[in-house]
């Protein structure tokens, strides 16, 4: 992943792409992971990826295979989902596409990385243990880099960003203030 923030977008109605793109754009974030938790999904991803082609757009709340294929479809450049879906794993190492599986306990890390994944979503973040559940499980697993997300927001994101094996951090705060400091202008 060459982006260090992954805010997760959730669009309710395709129209509000733009507002939310233009403002995370403005605001600095090159990334979105659209989410998989609202019928226009597909389509904000599509439109997104066609309007936007200086942002990397990905997929979130991936949570089978035929919501993944409808997202590499739709041009989907990478895929997230909650935990991990073996099935997801499989269609995106046949698509060459990056998976990141939300995983947070050292069973689901090692199912990780015999399927090849070394970059994985620690979610929710917060309620797992945050950055020393990190630190802990980077002991027998130092190969693996981390993603939290859920419970991330301006006050701790600091402390993540400074763990080395943090390889970005993902979160709905970032779409949170792109339309605050958007709404100010
Ligand atoms: C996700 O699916 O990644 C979460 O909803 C994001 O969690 P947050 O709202 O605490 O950032």
């Amino acid at each position: 992943m060459n982006e260090k923030y992954i805010p997760v977008v959730v669009i309710k109605e395709l129209g509000e792409t733009d507002k939310i793109l233009t403002a995370l754009r403005n605001n600095g974030i090159t990334c979105a992971e659209i989410t998989f938790r609202t019928a226009c999904a597909k389509e904000a991803i599509a439109y997104a990826v066609k309007n936007y082609p200086d942002m990397t757009i990905g997929a979130g709340t991936v949570i089978n295979k035929a919501q993944c294929a409808e997202a590499l479809e739709a041009g989907a450049t990478f895929i997230v989902s909650p935990g991990l879906s073996v099935g997801v794993a499989e269609l995106c190492r046949e698509k060459k596409i990056p998976y990141y599986p939300g995983c947070v306990t050292p069973t689901e890390i090692m199912q990780a990385l015999e399927l090849g994944i070394t970059t994985v979503k620690f979610f929710p973040a917060g309620v797992y243990g945050g950055l020393s559940a990190m630190k802990a499980l980077s002991a027998p697993f130092p190969q693996i880099r981390f993603i939290p997300t859920g419970g991330v927001d301006r006050s701790n994101i600091d402390e993540y960003l400074a763990f080395d094996k943090v390889e970005a951090i993902g979160g709905s705060f970032f779409v949170k203030e792109a339309l605050e400091k958007q709404a100010q202008k």
